[in-house]
């Protein structure tokens, strides 16, 4: 297909989110909503995306920049609207800025998350003929309220758009078929006669979609896409409607990994990136969260009440009652329940953070487990290590963070600090309640405590002594 640009119209105020951000910049399932749009658009054969930004431009310039700043495969730009003066002249203000004039052109609504790429695709190709001008995407919607309602010839050929403030009591009544905010465009076409909209109209704004008409009036021919699916076509002006936005968005998620082998407990109660992978038969359970770019392999239980951000995890996991972000676990590792995973993480096979346990920056070797209450950071452990319970690296001294490095087969007593930089060789043992500040070395034991005494009688006499006092 000929190089096809989208133009997503983000520059909108977006009033009713009542928010001090974007309205596109708000997170569908750990996603901002701008790009479901733009990965729609790029899956569905745009490589050019021209972003109208306005209102918040700076942010939805960052999130765009840190989501496809470093992608070699797509050119994705931003033009500022100073002005909101519609969705037509956003339009107009992207054509001039980049000098787009040929080619498919498809506009979306930076608020329309819910539109799937085979959708787009299809759209794109609707104006790749060369005798279709645009194309319009329509839903017919339990709720049409706030979108503009299409006019229909008794052929069912479109005749205009109606924005729902500017329509009749009848024409509310009667027309059913709603304006998605998709649009396809014959670029050379659209330059044409973009410059046509008019703004005599309710709220005195620029309308894209008075395009229709217009183009229309040229003699063009424009075709109406309607998809059986309104969820597609859902626009997210409110927080109740992005709330419906991330239900759906969930559902469609989740039925799709069901079908591709994945068991949920309770799939309303699983909430999985869009760009998140699970492999068969692995087991989601209640309270379940994977975010951003997380990869979880085959039978693995995951959750309940777990979550994953930036994670990549092998086979065979268990992951129960676990936050992790920015951490891998290879194969077998088990964690949890209440087990903080955190940058830098990297747990290899058959490793173990336990109950209570927090990981920061380290490498738990294979087979090596961290069972209780411990805390581990910018450490390294070899293999085969068990940490007792309620074991800490003291890795920051106030200024500065140190390492600590334990080696294979290492066992560490329970309640031991390990004041970092700290070493201990392979096949070391440390005695239980040591404070570690020196190396110890390979196969020794290191003991760094008060030794026990014991006084014969002692605790009998104090009894006595406090009795005679009564
Ligand atoms: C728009 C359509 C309506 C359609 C509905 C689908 C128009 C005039 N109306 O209405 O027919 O049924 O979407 O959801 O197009 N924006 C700009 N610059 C502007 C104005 C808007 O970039 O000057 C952006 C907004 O950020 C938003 C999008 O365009 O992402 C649509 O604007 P919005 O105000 O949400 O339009 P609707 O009233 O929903
Ligand atoms: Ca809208």
């Amino acid at each position: 297909m000929a190089n096809a640009t989208a133009i997503i119209l983000a520059a909108g105020e977006g009033t009713r989110m009542k928010s001090n951000h974007a309205k596109v910049a708000h997170e569908i399932l750990g996603k901002p909503m701008v790009c479901w749009v733009a990965d729609a658009a790029i899956a569905g054969g745009c490589t050019r995306i021209v972003l109208v930004v306005g209102s918040h431009a700076d942010e939805v310039r960052a999130i765009v920049g840190a989501a496809y700043g470093e992608r070699a495969d797509v050119s994705v730009e931003c033009v500022e609207q100073t002005e909101r003066l519609g969705t037509g002249h956003a339009v107009r203000c992207a054509l001039e800025a980049t000098g787009v004039d040929a080619g498919p052109v498809v506009v979306l609504n930076g608020d329309l998350p819910l539109a799937r790429p085979e959708t787009i695709r299809r759209f794109v190709e609707s104006v790749a003929d060369g005798v279709t001008a645009a194309s319009i995407l329509t839903i017919t919607a339990p709720d049409p309220t706030g979108y503009g309602r299409i006019e229909l010839d008794a052929g069912g050929n479109v005749i205009r758009n109606i924005e729902q403030k500017d329509c009749t009591p009848e024409q509310l009544e009667t027309l059913h078929e709603l304006n998605a905010g998709c649009y396809a465009f014959d670029g050379a076409k659209l330059a044409a006669h973009i410059g046509e909209i008019g703004h005599d109209n309710a709220q005195g704004e620029y309308y894209l979609p008075d395009m229709i008409e217009i183009l229309r009036s040229h003699g063009d021919r424009v075709a109406v896409v309607h998809v059986n699916d309104y969820t597609e076509g859902l626009g997210v002006n409110s927080r109740s409607e992005l709330a419906r936005a991330t239900r759906i968005a969930r559902d469609r998620i989740n039925d799709r990994l069901m079908a591709e082998g994945v068991t949920f407990i309770d799939p309303t109660q699983a909430w999985i990136g869009p760009d998140c992978t699970i492999g068969r038969d692995t087991v989601v359970w209640p309270q379940t969260f994977l975010i951003g770019d997380t990869h979880v392999g085959e039978d693995c239980q995951l959750g309940p009440q777990t979550r994953l951000t930036n994670v990549r995890a092998g086979d065979g996991c268990v992951i129960d009652e676990t936050v992790a972000i920015d951490a891998v676990l290879e194969n077998a590792v088990d964690c949890g329940p209440r087990a903080y995973l955190r940058p830098g993480t990297h747990m290899l096979d058959g490793s173990k953070a336990g109950t209570h346990v927090e990981i920061k920056k380290s490498t738990i070797g294979e087979g090596s487990k961290v069972p209780h209450l411990s805390y581990i950071g910018d450490t390294t452990m070899g293999s085969g290590v068990n940490i007792g319970a309620g074991s800490i690296t003291c890795n920051y001294d106030g200024v500065h963070k140190h390492k600590t490095v334990i080696g294979d087969g290492v066992f560490v007593g329970s309640d031991t600090m390990m004041v970092a930089p700290a070493e201990i060789g392979d096949g070391a043992l440390v005695a239980a309640g040591s404070v570690i500040t020196k190396p110890v070395p390979a196969d020794a034991l290191g003991v760094g405590r008060a030794r026990q005494t014991n006084i014969e009688g002692w605790a009998h006499k104090h009894r006595e002594a406090l009795k005679a006092q009564k």
